[in-house]
């Protein structure tokens, strides 16, 4: 059982900072870029709305009622069947400790571009682009280094536990965070290319959404609110009592999303004014965008430090609430202490990270690589594809189907009221229906 509980504010900014994450301002820009801007915006925004927000509601009222980790939570709260649904909860902890093993060495990289930045910024994008590459095909001891620091701070932010580590985290780099993304935006709401960014991000084109950028935009509509992994599960586990749970689900989904479209504005925005070309894939914030920096001039120098920064921290936030499911099943399942679980569930993914790291070099590559991907895009792909969207649809059919109906109206009854029936609906149709038919389209079996 817990014992320390998120203030309400606390609550706020932690589920806000686990959600506002590297997808928000490195994933989502560059998928954005690759799959063609404007209709795959829509589907991601038609989806976070639709069935994110939906599902979103399901998943804090497991975690609310069940004040248990991801599992025990399932399990507590199952009528029926409690060792199957506790797998639903097995799921969705292995989804996040996965995720972190390419987060982390993602977060590496930011430390290293923080330092990096502190002293030039690349002339050009092919020199950027040079540099980016040879640092994740080359140099493996930087990436190692800044992978363990990475792996230092998140592990010792989880021994603090939920007030101490956690909420503190959060209190401070949230607000920071918002701050430094609006300056940057609000630059570039003053510049020329912001129309062209605004247009290339909203105007559709149907004819670019092909089926791999709606599975695409759907595993990244769960992914980016931190859906489906239990994470906001574990941290509804330690909220105050009586506590408005579509309110916060709101809100979490509003700064999200506010934050995604404000980072993908400001980042077009600078790609267009300044004609770098946008590198495609997942260099885009570290080839275009420090080639930018560098035309912009001084301003540029602080931008990119500033912009670094804040990527870390919206790294750290979200890295934490990825670990936390394991290091709370680990202390409610194992009785192990908090600092114990904490330093497993984090070599875990250090150590398995370190094999993701290693695959994108020159040296390992090959070794590495199962069929198209390497073993980093492997973590990327079968989580946020899969892992998520299928653990969302757990979520929806547990408290849709197996919760007795009285027990969920009860718990949401005072923040709904008659908005229920239709939030019930949604959860019990139009959320399982559109993930079935996203699952089937991703295994092959019906295309559109
Ligand atoms: N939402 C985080 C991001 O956008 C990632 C995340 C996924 C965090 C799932 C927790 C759970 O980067």
């Amino acid at each position: 059982m817990k014992i320390a509980r998120f203030s309400r504010i606390g609550f706020i900014l932690a589920a806000a900072g686990s959600a506002v994450g590297l997808g928000n301002i490195w994933k989502f820009p560059y998928i954005t870029g690759e799959y063609g801007g404007g209709a795959f915006v829509l589907v991601y925004l038609m989806t976070v709305i639709g069935i994110g927000f939906t599902i979103m509601i399901a998943e804090m009222l497991i975690g609310y009622l069940g004040r248990l980790d991801g599992a025990g939570s399932f399990e507590s709260l199952a009528p029926r069947f409690k060792a199957q649904w506790r797998l639903a909860g097995m799921l969705g902890i292995w989804a996040g400790i996965l995720i972190m093993t390419f987060y982390s060495v993602v977060i590496g990289w930011i430390f290293h571009y923080i330092v990096v930045t502190l002293s030039s910024l690349p002339a050009s994008v092919s020199e950027a682009e040079t540099t980016f590459n040879h640092m994740l095909s080359e140099e493996i001891g930087t990436q190692f280094l800044f992978h363990t620091v990475s792996f230092l701070i998140i592990a010792s932010i989880l021994m603090r536990g939920i007030k101490g580590g956690i909420e503190k985290l959060n209190l401070v780099l949230m607000p920071l965070l918002i701050v430094i993304m609006s300056a940057m935006f609000f630059y570039a709401l003053t510049l020329d290319g912001f129309s062209l960014a605004w247009d290339f991000m909203f105007k559709p084109d149907w004819s670019k959404l092909s089926s791999d950028a709606f599975v695409t935009a759907v595993g990244h509509a769960f992914f980016t609110i931190s859906l489906g992994t239990g994470a906001i599960l574990t941290y509804s586990a330690s909220l105050p009592k009586k506590s408005n749970l579509v309110q916060s689900s709101l809100i979490v989904v509003a700064l999200d999303t506010g934050i995604a479209l404000l980072a993908g504005l400001t980042l077009f925005t600078f790609l267009y004014q300044y004609g770098a070309e946008p590198a495609k894939g997942p260099g885009l914030v570290f080839i275009s965008l420090p080639a930018v920096f560098y035309e912009m001039g001084v301003l540029g120098n602080v931008f990119a430090i500033l912009f670094f920064i804040a990527l870390a921290f919206a790294g750290l936030t979200s890295a934490v609430s990825l670990t936390e499911p394991m290091v709370q099943y680990l202390v409610d399942k194992f009785s192990f202490k908090r600092s114990t679980s904490a330093i497993l569930a984090s070599l875990f993914f250090y150590l398995v990270g370190i094999i993701a790291l290693l695959s994108n070099t020159t040296d390992y590559k090959e070794l590495l690589t199962f069929g198209s991907r390497n073993f980093f895009d492997w973590m990327d792909y079968i989580t946020a594809a899969i892992m998520l969207p299928l653990g969302g649809l757990l979520m929806a059919l547990f408290v849709g189907y197996a919760m007795p109906k009285t027990q969920v109206y009860a718990a949401l009854k005072d923040s709904l009221g008659r908005g229920f029936e239709f939030w019930y609906f949604m959860l019990r149709y139009i959320a399982p229906i559109s993930l079935v038919v996203v699952m089937l389209n991703l295994l092959g079996i019906i295309s559109f």
